[in-house]
Order: C-alpha cells, then structure tokens, then sequence
C-alpha cells in the first residue's frame, strides 16, 4: 500500500494512556503544550511518500520530483523535500521567495501560472529558476522582453491544454478543453514560430500540461502523456526539433475517507512510464526527461488537525452539531468542495459510545461546517479532535477570516515536536493596518 492510500499518517498509533499518537508524541500533549487549532505533521509520512515516488519513478533514468508547493509551502517543508532529492513548481512571487530562503537550488524550480505578473517574472529571472512554464501570448511577449533585458536566454516550456477530461470536482480540474490555463493545442504552432523566430531570448524545452487534481483514474495519465507525446512528434515533423523535455504536472489522489481509493503512487509511475515507452516507440522518439508536479499526494496524509471541542448543540429531532475551535479559515476545504474528512477523539480509547454527530466550526456563517454526520466517541467539551489527512491546501488556503488568528504548525519524529509555523500574534494581526492621518 502506498502511503496515499492511508488516511492517517504512518506512525500513528494508540499509546499506553490512550491517547492518540504520531510521530512519537502524544496529540493531548501537542495541544497543551503548543494550544489548539493546531497543524501536525509528521516528517516519516513526509518523507516517506517522497521516497515512494522516487523508487517508483526510477525506473526511468530521467526524472525530476518537482513539489507543487501550493499543496503547503513553509521553510521547513521546502528543506525536508529539497533534502529528499525534490525540485519545486512555484506560481507565485511569495513561493518563489520562500523556497529561495530555504536554501533550495533555484536551477530545480519551475515557473507556473495563467498570469505571471511582469513584477514577478522578472523575480523569477534574478533569481534563476531553472524553467518557467508559458502560459499564453502575452507571457511570451512579456518573458522574452525581460530575458533580453537580462541578457539572458531563459529555458521555457509550453503549457498546453491536452482536452482530458477526469472525473474530479470541476474547479479542480485543468486538463479541458473550456480551461483558462495554457495554450489551446491550436495555437501550439504559432507559439513555436514566435518562439524560433522572434523571441531570441528564449529557448523552447518541452510541453507541460495538468490535468486537474484528487484524481483517481489512471487511464487519463496515459492519454495525457499520449497527448504530450503526439505534440512533440508533430513539433518535430513540421519545425524539425525534438523537444526534450515533458512535464506531466500533479493531479495523484489521496484518501481522505473510506469513500476514496486512489491508485498506489507505482501504479500511476508504472502508467506514465508504459505510456512514454509505447508512445516514443510509436513516434520514433527520444525518451523524454519527464517531470511531475505532485502537490496534495506529498503532503496530504503527512497533515492532521488538532482542535478542542466547544458548545454543542442538539437540534430537537434533528442533528447534533458540536463546535471546534477552528473550521472553514484553517481548512476552507468543506466549505468550498464539500469534501470530506475523517476524525477521531485524540483522548478517549476506553469508551466506546459511538455518537453521530456534525462537527461545525467557529466561524460566523452556517457553511462553516468541517464535517457532517461522523461516528465519534462521545465528544464532550475539553475533548480534543484530531482531523486527518489536512496536510495539503489546508494552511496553503488559510485566511484571517474573522480576524482569528492562523494556527501553529509543529513537526513531529521521533517523539520530538518543532515548531514550523509560529501561532499568529493579535499584533501581526493588524501589523499591515494603517489609519491615515486625515481620519
Ligand atoms: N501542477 C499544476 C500546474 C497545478 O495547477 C497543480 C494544482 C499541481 C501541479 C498539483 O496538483 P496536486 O498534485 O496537488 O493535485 N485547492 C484545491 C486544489 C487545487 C489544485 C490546483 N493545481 C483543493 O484543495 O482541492
């Protein structure tokens, strides 16, 4: 089984107290020693799946890991995976700046967005990242500009839409034909001819497409890389180069209940692998350097949430909500997808009174609900609730909604815990506020 397939992180476990456990601490602990809502996560699942994917890719002798660092991007995390052989996708000036100061090797990044800002693609060139992934025309126009007034030649691919459809939430997936990001396969060609013959300050590498994310289908990864591949062999008939270079982008699901079975980290390595092969020995072509860009595989399962439980309420006949100290700020997840997650009570293995009940969060609106009709252990006030699988797009998609502050996040191994990301302070809260004098 690979470690997307678990909900709960790898080391988790019941200890002699009863207490829920990862990483070697005890969650009761966590959360009286670093305070609730709290982000844990565990470095050995971490790394673990970092592991898996490079042993399941290497059969093919190039590849490069890039992380989508949209899944979660700190420091830390940005070390971990940098020490693990990881490059990194960055779509922005803020993820750019971040694996910067975390010491990552700026040659193993990648440029991605449907509107890079000239401010930042300029970054991007200062600072050397290894690829930036051009979305449309203007992008071109833009990047070829400011890579001559570099004199440089930046290395680019080409973002295209590959018109695959998979069956995932429809604001999540990418790969359509009816997508805002990158080119139509249509317009693929006068890219090339403005790439070869006007834009001299940029050097063509590959294709890169994505086709959406929590995918479940393996069969979509082969046409994609098919798609890639057909590309690539019309390229080389009508413009005579071979481009080199492909990037698969991410998309691997993860369980975030028993409702989901994605495919092993392998199966989907075996697929785009037995997809290249065929497709280049149809083709007659090179074997491509792949890349991919997993984001919520890598990190997802690593994650779990900690929050006390509050008020409770039994609606007469009806539902019983009990409240946390968190919700849709800390993981907007529910609230805008609808998905799903499973919890347990950190602080009870004895008892064993099963109750449905509706766990809803703190913040001021009815949506602000994490999860709905679950079986947990007679919840009760003090108790702690720890929710798995919210290591990706969970603090990523965080906000200050009703100015309460972001949780911490502490990593945990080895019965040790660290602090990742500090508690909010109320005076950072407002430390962007300002009144003018005039009022
Ligand atoms: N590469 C590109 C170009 C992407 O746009 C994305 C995700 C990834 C890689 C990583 O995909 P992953 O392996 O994480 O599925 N906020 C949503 C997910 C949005 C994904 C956007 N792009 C959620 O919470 O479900």
């Amino acid at each position: 089984m690979s470690i997307n397939q678990n909900i709960k992180p790898i080391t988790t476990k019941v200890n002699e107290k009863g207490n829920l456990e990862i990483g070697g601490c005890d969650l009761i602990e966590l959360a009286d020693k670093y305070s609730t809502p709290l982000y844990v996560l565990d470095e050995a699942t971490l790394r673990g799946i970092a592991r898996e994917y490079k042993k399941a890719f290497s059969r093919l002798e190039t590849v490069n890991m890039m992380f989508a660092s949209k899944a979660l991007m700190t420091s830390a995390v940005a070390k971990i995976l940098s020490d693990e052989g990881f490059g990194f996708d960055v779509v922005s000036g803020g993820e750019i700046y971040t694996v910067k100061n975390a010491g990552v090797d700026m040659k193993k990044t990648t440029f991605n967005g449907n509107n890079k800002t000239p401010d930042e693609l300029n970054m991007a060139l200062e600072l050397n990242v290894g690829r930036v992934s051009v979305d449309n025309f203007l992008e071109l126009a833009l990047l070829n500009e400011i890579a001559k007034s570099k004199n440089v030649v930046q290395k680019i691919l080409l973002r295209i839409t590959p018109g695959i459809e998979c069956h995932t939430h429809e604001y999540i997936q990418t790969g359509h034909l009816d997508s805002k990001f990158g080119f139509d396969l249509t317009q693929l060609d006068e890219a090339i001819e403005l790439i070869l013959d006007e834009y001299k300050n940029l050097e063509l590498m590959g294709l890169h497409a994505h086709i959406g994310s929590q995918i479940f289908e393996t069969q979509v990864y082969y046409d994609e890389i098919g798609v890639i591949l057909k590309e690539i062999k019309r390229i080389k008939d009508k413009f005579n180069i071979e481009l080199k270079e492909i990037n698969a982008g991410g998309g691997l699901g993860v369980t975030y209940t028993d409702e989901d079975c994605p495919p092993s980290v392998e199966t989907i390595a075996n697929v785009i692998i037995d997809s290249i092969e065929k497709h280049c020995s149809e083709y007659n072509l090179e074997k491509p350097v792949l890349y991919i860009e997993p984001g919520r595989s890598i990190v997802a399962t690593a994650g779990v949430s900690l929050y006390t439980v509050g008020s409770s309420k039994q609606v007469p006949n009806g539902r019983k909500y009990i409240a946390v100290d968190g919700g849709m700020a800390d993981n907007p997840r529910p609230s805008m997808y609808g998905a799903k997650y499973y919890a347990q009570i950190a602080n009870k293995k004895d008892e064993n009174e099963m109750k449905k009940v509706t766990v809803a969060g703190r913040f001021c609106e009815s949506g602000d609900i994490l999860i709905k009709d679950i079986e947990l252990n007679n919840p009760q006030e003090g108790d702690i609730l720890c929710v798995y699988n919210t290591g990706a797009y969970g603090y990523s998609m965080s906000s200050n909604y009703n100015c309460v502050l972001k949780p911490a996040m502490v990593l945990v191994n080895s019965a040790q815990s660290d602090i990742i990301i500090k508690r909010q302070t109320f005076e950072q809260l407002i430390q962007n506020d300002v009144i003018p004098d005039r009022i």
